[in-house]
């Protein structure tokens, strides 16, 4: 018999809610939390494990401290590791400390998952995919980052609650960087199929689009660290695309390689996401202004990309 098994590295509060959601949905037979704190991980995936007979669940959830082998053969590994952000601190403030990680960490990871599939959730985002990349010297369908799917849920509640919808009804495309030059696209925005422009007032939408690209740092002020529930669902989200191979299509941080005219910049485009990874990188067509937001953003995080390879870690 087949086992499957789904690995979280991180067991802070973005990497249990993740791991308590791949358990729920039953998206592998293991789910394995893995962190460098003594007993923190075994304690949360204990704790996790006495939820399955309440929360009807079979997935066993195993904790480790730093014990990679027992990671073995990960069918997909979710990178959460590194420093959250504290008020007043941008995500590319992190990138000193995050990227020794994030590399050293990859490197255990493919040590003995050499075919896992690798979701990246540490920040700065877009700069440590590239870094698990570098690292896991891995086909770049099998590397991508986590934050469209958390930016457009952000954008998607906003706009649920300015047009007292549903939110399941909201429909939403946002491309570029997890930053303040992340672009969201209202031309890409539907209620139920309705063009969201056709429901809103421009001002409001634009204040909407504004918080969305805000809505992380919000969330920073209010709790002195960053956000964990949006942040692990949006991960175990993807988990489950590619457990299942459901080919779903999501805004996720890929190598560009020629799409949309960039090369070898890890930015957020929508994709098709299934059983190998990144199945497809779809090219929208976007106008003058997108286009240019688009380039914007593609800047910034190039130059990011510029300071960790100034790093030399690879
Ligand atoms: C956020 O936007 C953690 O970067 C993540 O909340």
């Amino acid at each position: 018999m087949n086992t499957t098994k789904v690995t979280v590295v991180g067991a802070g509060s973005v990497g249990a809610t993740c791991a308590q959601i791949c358990a729920q949905r039953e998206l592998a037979n293991e789910v394995v939390l893995l962190d460098i704190k003594e007993g923190v991980a075994e304690g949360k995936a204990l704790d996790l494990w006495q939820t399955a007979p309440i929360n009807h669940y079979d997935s066993r959830t195993v904790g480790v401290t730093n014990d990679y082998a027992r990671t073995a053969n990960s069918d997909v590994v979710v990178i959460t590791s590194g420093l959250p952000r504290k008020p007043g601190m941008s995500r590319d403030d992190l990138i000193s400390v995050n990227a020794g990680i994030v590399k050293s960490v990859t490197e255990s990871v493919v040590k003995h998952s050499p075919n896992a599939i690798i979701i990246v959730v540490s920040n700065p985002l877009d700069v440590m995919t590239y870094c698990t990349y570098l690292a896991a010297k891995v086909k770049s369908n099998k590397v991508m980052g986590m934050a469209g799917i958390l930016d457009t849920a952000r954008y998607r509640a906003f706009l649920a609650e300015a047009l007292g919808c549903n939110p399941k009804d909201i429909q939403a495309l946002l491309m570029g960087g997890h930053g303040d030059s992340m672009v969201p696209l209202p031309r890409y925005t539907t209620v139920s199929g309705i063009p969201v422009t056709q429901l809103i007032a421009k001002d409001k939408l634009d204040a909407i689009i504004e918080r969305t690209k805000n809505g992380g740092g919000e969330l920073v002020k209010l709790m002195g660290t960053s956000a964990w529930y949006a942040p692990g669902s949006a991960a175990a989200q993807m988990v489950e695309a590619i457990m299942r191979d459901q080919r779903r299509i999501f805004p996720c941080c890929v190598k560009l390689n020629g799409e949309y005219g960039v090369k070898d910049v890890f930015v957020g485009a929508p994709v098709k996401l299934g059983k190998d990874g990144i199945e497809q990188i779809i090219e929208v067509e976007l106008n003058a202004e997108e286009r240019k937001d688009f380039d914007n953003s593609v800047k910034a995080v190039k130059d990011v990309m510029d300071v960790m390879d100034g790093m030399k870690l690879f």
